[in-house]
């Protein structure tokens, strides 16, 4: 791997989610004549990212409807959570967009990676408290790059993989595709039966989803395993734990509204008895790994 300046480092918090500029950094600088088409090795990585879980987005101060047409003729419409464009937000290098970003995919700036090839992408990572790599290509050389707080400045984007990858956390790995999995507190956070851990899961909608909507959530452990589910009744939509975080009955295998006392399996939230007849809670997915609960809030989910 060509790694100018300096060496990889030790990552201090796993990787969980990649924002990407656009213009010499995923798609080489506009040339007359030439049409649109990514960087070497970027469709491959993209792919290789998404696989192991991670999160990928876009920020760049290319136009919104200059971005969508690029993003339709590679096929990439689907390969970003969230893409931002210029005028919708602070331009470079304030970091207000990238912690818009963090904030709405419900990730921490800590778990961000900003990748661009000027300056001001990575002196905005290194405002919002997110790591940079620089990608050599643009306007600035490898030393500007390096004094805007670049983690590392790669001679092209075809090595980002070797040095990004081994910083994805293993719990990723192998986490089903196609969904943007949240780390949403340690394992021992969830405290036992019959209490609950209450979370905000988030629903993004609207045009770019650009919405987010946040929805009471809550963990609760069942014969060893931890179920995730909306906090929402199926009789009426009221919250079901009073007092706060109280969700099972006396027996432990029962959620209970506390409402009208609409009765749930704790394993898989159908309806047991009550008003909720036959209409059951709305299940989140949820894995375990590395030491956090990890609840996927986006495709895929309700
Ligand atoms: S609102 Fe939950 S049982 Fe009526």
């Amino acid at each position: 791997m060509t790694v100018l300046f300096p060496p990889p480092v030790q990552p201090v918090h796993p990787v969980a989610l990649v924002v990407f500029d656009w213009e010499g950094t995923l798609v080489p600088l506009p040339r007359p004549g030439e049409p649109a088409r990514p960087v070497p090795g970027a469709e491959a990585l993209l792919t290789e990212l998404a696989a192991l879980g991670v999160t990928l987005a876009v920020a760049t101060g290319k136009s919104r409807r200059g971005l969508d047409e690029q993003l339709a003729a590679f096929g990439w419409q689907s390969r970003f959570a969230l893409t931002r464009c210029a005028g919708e937000g602070p331009p470079k290098p304030d970091p207000a967009v990238l912690h818009e970003i963090c904030e709405a995919l419900g990730l921490a700036p800590a778990q961000a990676v900003m990748v661009g090839d000027t300056r001001y992408d990575l002196q905005m990572a290194s405002g919002a408290g997110a790591r940079a790599v620089g990608i050599l290509g643009g306007l600035d050389a490898a030393e500007a790059l390096a004094q805007a707080g670049a983690a590392a400045v790669l001679a092209e984007m075809s090595l980002l993989g070797e040095w990004l990858i081994p910083q994805v956390p293993r719990a990723l790995e192998g986490l089903p595709p196609g969904r943007h999995w949240r780390a949403v507190c340690p394992i021992n956070a969830v405290p036992e039966q019959p209490e609950g851990l209450r979370f905000v899961w988030h629903r993004l909608r609207g045009p770019d989803r650009r919405i987010r909507q946040p929805e009471p959530a809550f963990l609760v452990r069942h014969r060893g395993g931890l179920r995730a589910y909306l906090n929402r009744c199926a009789h009426a939509p009221v919250e079901l734990d009073w007092p706060e975080g109280r969700f099972f009955d006396e027996s432990g295998l029962y959620l209970v509204c506390a409402t009208h006392g609409a009765m749930y399996r704790a394993e898989d939230g159908s309806c047991a008895g009550g008003p909720c007849h036959g209409r059951n809670l709305v299940t989140l997915e949820v894995r375990e790994g590395a030491g956090q609960v990890w609840v996927a809030f986006e495709n895929g989910s309700p």
